[in-house]
């Protein structure tokens, strides 16, 4: 969808190019978006300007039907709903963005309007109009003044990065041109706007029904000297050029039709790129230098900010859809911790430490909002302290992300800078992200690439990584399988490591205790750990009683899809409290030991483990997790399975 907007966008230039004067030429395509609802005369003034300047392109109508029939929700009519890039997520889930682009040219230069609904999901819609536009149209009804509805939308279009904004007061002729009520609203906006750090605000009275200070000056309001809405329009100067920008591309799919050719298509979010240029991989820091830019229109030398295009790299080069390719010589931050502002769209309020899914330019990772800072007042741009945020509420907060993101503040760029959030349960979006900033050192310490990799450090083991985690109480036997399995693979020259609750608890974790907070971190550094131990190319046995799921879940997300193999072993409790070997459930049970797993603090069962264990003896439960390896293809057959000597 991204691409048909910047391909609407390529085609109205093309066409000004053959037609037009060299001033036209200079002024680049304005994108603006109008807020306000039905009431205050939006429809009409937008029918307006597209009346006025009735000077849409044949060819680009018919591009424009063309993409209607094929991606319109308007049945047989002219559907403009198109997505801005880095929503285009939503788009992919089948939700139904609210906003419709318009395009029109007049001599002077050509427009794209974003058309959003003032109706309650207003939020939604704005932010999606906004997050491409460089100027914004606030509308006011004359007769009614400065509503809640302005404020908030002042707010929203100002959190979105737009620094330009008309003040389309409408309706003067039903307040019979009246210079006083003009001035007492622009003064009462100009006052509310001040903390907002608009660049410009222009107020314009008119009359959008009766064409006042639409396309040419009223003869009705001597006493207003400025421009006319459209005059204003052609002339405003916007920081257009994102082509200046640091090069960032985010990978929208890898490009595979054959073996000979391998490359990475989406369109450039900034910046511009040439043949022979060195381009880094954002998050994994590999490194290469383009060899080839392929568009539809064939191989190009060079492209910039806007364009679709297909790279082909100089090297084999580790990429997936989602990652970003940048300039090596100004870098996204790469950070799992940031702040970022969030507009909230949902009826169900924000749970901060609820896991939801961020989308942004084609990735997708979990991440948890850990402190909300503030909520906004739209109404006095104050900061309120707050716990949650409800439907088009706007707040500040720190986000943690599973794993590492690459991203720029939204203030540098739009698309690499914005995301949205999925409840993962109901998969709807329910917020609208705005990046600040990345927090913690992580900030500016970029990966490096790496020479050799997993896979390789796996291959000359004969063997696929992988994380056998073993959950259940403490005496289950958790320790004792993962012990007789270790075993057995060691005999057959696997390479393995065995991290086990208790010794860990002497070194790396003796810090932490049984409380539920440092169980979470427990978990945490041991899931890392076992990573880099993958990483390492070996099987990783993890015997711990993890009790919660939110925390196996995250180890679980830590490793590559299908390496990590969750083994409940379901020992009942009465058969460890029977067992007991080390004593210890006697002491929980007298009250000697607090948090025990069991007694006073719940274990939860895993809910789709890979495997089940506990009726079996130890060796038969060890021969099924030997079983599961060689089934899944990360170790190779075993000779002589019955037996157990090393
Ligand atoms: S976990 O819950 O954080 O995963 P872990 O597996 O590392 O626990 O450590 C559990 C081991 O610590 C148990 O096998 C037991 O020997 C010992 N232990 C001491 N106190 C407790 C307690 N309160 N609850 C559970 N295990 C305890």
């Amino acid at each position: 969808m991204a691409e048909a907007v910047t391909q609407l966008v390529s085609t109205t230039q093309t066409k000004i190019q053959t037609q037009d004067t060299p001033e036209r030429l200079s002024r680049p395509t304005l994108r603006f978006l109008t807020c306000g609802s039905v009431d205050d005369g939006k429809s009409t003034l937008i029918g307006r300007l597209l009346y006025d300047q009735s000077l849409i392109f044949d060819d680009q109508l018919a591009a424009l039907e063309r993409d209607s029939k094929k991606h319109g929700t308007d049945g047989a009519n002219i559907d403009f709903a198109l997505l801005v890039d880095g929503l285009e997520a939503e788009r992919e889930q089948g939700i139904t963005i609210d906003v419709a682009y318009r395009y029109f040219t007049t001599p002077r230069r050509s427009f794209i309007v974003a058309d959003t609904p003032g109706h309650e999901q207003y939020t939604r819609n704005m932010v999606t109009g906004a997050s491409n536009a460089d100027l914004a149209i606030l509308l006011i009804d004359a007769r009614k003044g400065l509503l809640t509805q302005t404020c908030r939308h002042a707010t929203i279009v100002s959190l979105m990065g737009i620094r330009k904004i008309v003040l389309a007061v409408n309706k003067i002729d039903l307040v019979d041109f009246d210079e006083a009520r003009f001035n007492e609203i622009v003064a009462a906006f100009m006052a509310f706007a001040a903390p907002l750090g608009f660049a410009h605000i222009q107020p314009i009275p008119l009359s959008a029904r009766h064409g006042d200070n639409m396309s040419v000056p009223s003869t009705r309001m001597p006493w207003y000297q400025g421009p006319s809405l459209i005059t204003y329009l052609e002339e405003v100067d916007v920081e257009l050029d994102r082509s200046t920008e640091p090069f960032r591309m985010p990978v929208q799919w890898v490009n595979r039709p054959h073996l000979d050719f391998r490359g990475f298509s989406g369109t450039l979010a900034s910046g511009s790129i040439k043949v022979g240029d060195g381009v880094t991989v954002a998050a994994s820091g590999r490194a290469s230098t383009i060899a080839r830019i392929v568009t539809a229109d064939g191989d190009q030398e060079s492209a910039e900010a806007g364009q679709s295009v297909t790279l082909t790299l100089a090297d084999e080069v580790d990429i997936a859809r989602g990652d970003i390719l940048c300039t090596p010589k100004d870098r996204p931050e790469v950070s799992d911790q940031f702040a970022a502002k969030l507009i909230w769209m949902s009826d169900d309020k924000l749970l901060p430490g609820r896991s939801y899914l961020l989308k942004s330019a084609s990735r997708s990772v979990p991440v948890t909002v850990t402190e909300l800072k503030y909520r906004l007042d739209v109404n006095t741009f104050s900061e309120l302290a707050a716990k949650t945020l409800g439907l088009n509420e706007v707040g500040y907060c720190h986000l943690a992300t599973t794993t590492p993101l690459a991203f720029d503040p939204y203030a540098s760029n739009h698309t690499t800078g914005a995301f949205i959030l999925i409840d993962r349960a109901s998969n709807a979006t329910v917020a609208a992200g705005l990046i600040a900033h990345g927090l913690r050192r992580a900030t500016h310490i970029h990966r490096q690439g790496l020479a050799v990799g997993k896979a390789d450090r796996a291959r000359i083991k004969h063997q696929k990584p992988a994380v056998l985690w073993f959950t259940g109480l403490s005496g289950s036997g958790k320790s004792t399988i993962a012990n007789l399995v270790e075993s057995r693979l060691y005999a057959h020259n696997v390479h393995t490591i065995l991290l086990d609750g208790d010794n860990i608890r002497h070194g790396l974790n003796k810090d932490l205790g049984f409380a539920e907070v440092d169980r979470v971190e427990n978990i945490r550094r041991i899931g890392e750990v076992a990573k880099l131990m993958t990483e390492a190319g070996l099987i990783v046995l993890c015997s711990f009683i993890s009790p919660f799921r939110a925390d196996r879940d995250l180890a679980r997300s830590l490793v590559d899809d299908g390496e990590f193999i969750e083994i409940f072993v379901d020992t009942p409790i009465e058969d460890c409290i029977a067992r007991d070997p080390k004593g210890l459930y006697k002491k929980a049970i007298a009250g000697e030991i607090k948090n025990f797993t069991g007694i006073d603090q719940p274990y939860e069962s895993p809910l789709t483990p890979e495997l089940v264990l506990g009726k079996e003896s130890a060796q038969q439960a060890a021969a099924k997790v030997i079983a599961k390896l060689i089934e899944g293809g990360f170790i190779d057959e075993i000779d002589n399975p019955d037996d157990w000597s090393i």
